[in-house]
């Protein structure tokens, strides 16, 4: 290895999102490379991205790009795809680094899964209407059948309970405790009613907010649709495109991961953000982001 791989090598990663949702990605990413300093950003002020327009949404992932360039991680993952959708390709054309995003992982992952060659997708609002997941699944196979639903109240009903100062899940539960209750089934279900009668075998969980709830999903869909998620792809993704630079860091180094919000409250960010990482969140700050 050359002597600027082993000091690239030791640059964090950058992975952000419009909240909390980025971190089911993250979780993935610390699993398959501990040894990974992260940076982290949750943009938690401007959160919801998905009932915003593409060209807004692409504004602020050029801007976190920008910022975590500068922190100097040496790969970004836009662990959110709505940001995505609306700003990848904007990105990669402007910066040096290795950008990846969690549509096209998703996509795959579907791809692979289906039997039936019927896949659902839920998604934001911006996601669903950009149609990035049908095109990315059909780059992948042109025959499948793709089911598109918008479902934005998840992200809403993940943020708004993660502001709760009630919301206080039991010594080594997760994150889905908190939405164990009869009336969040109950939501869920009716947001997830107009797929009843698709026959779809697979459903893309394609909003990293959406893993948080899984159990309730899968509980509403049944037994016999396979979800799938963006975040073990990616990770993957992730750890091939730094083998092949030559810029892993080696496993068994202390990670050193930094959390940032855009958001007021620190604390909840912290509090909530552990939960669904599943590992501790320390020393977290608020960010301010320079104007681009
Ligand atoms: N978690 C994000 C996604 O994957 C967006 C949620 C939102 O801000 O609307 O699309």
């Amino acid at each position: 290895m050359s002597g600027a791989g082993e000091r690239r090598s030791e640059a964090p990663i950058g992975v952000f999102d419009s909240g909390f949702g980025g971190l089911t990605v993250l979780s993935e990413l610390i699993r398959k490379m501990p040894g990974e300093d992260i940076v982290f950003v949750g943009d938690s002020a401007r959160c919801p991205y998905g009932p915003r327009a593409l060209e807004e949404v692409r504004g602020f992932a050029l801007q976190i790009c920008g910022w975590l360039v500068d922190q100097g991680c040496k790969l970004i993952i836009i662990a959110c795809n709505t940001a995505t959708a609306a700003g990848l390709q904007a990105a990669q054309m402007r910066f040096p680094v290795p950008i990846i995003g969690v549509v096209e992982p998703g996509a795959r992952a579907a791809a692979h899964a289906t039997r039936t060659r019927n896949v659902g997708v839920i998604a934001t609002q911006g996601t669903v209407a950009s149609g990035a997941y049908e095109r990315a699944i059909h780059n992948i196979d042109a025959g499948i059948s793709v089911t598109s639903l918008a479902a934005p109240a998840f992200v809403e009903m993940v943020e708004s309970r993660f502001r709760d100062d009630d919301a206080l899940p039991a010594a080594g539960q997760g994150a889905g405790a908190l939405f164990a209750d009869a009336a969040h089934a109950r939501t869920v279900a009716e947001v997830l009613a107009p797929l009843a009668h698709a026959p779809i075998d697979t459903l893309v969980l394609g909003c990293t907010h959406f893993p948080i709830i899984r159990e309730l999903i899968a509980g509403a869909v049944g037994e016999g649709t396979v979800l799938v998620s963006s975040a073990e792809e990616a990770a993957h993704d992730a750890q091939s495109i730094l083998a092949r630079r030559g810029e892993l860091a080696c496993a068994e180094r202390t990670a050193h991961r930094r959390f940032y919000t855009t958001g007021d409250d620190v604390e909840d960010f912290e509090r909530f953000g552990a939960l669904v990482l599943g590992s501790p969140m320390t020393g977290a700050e608020h960010v301010v982001l320079p104007e681009v």
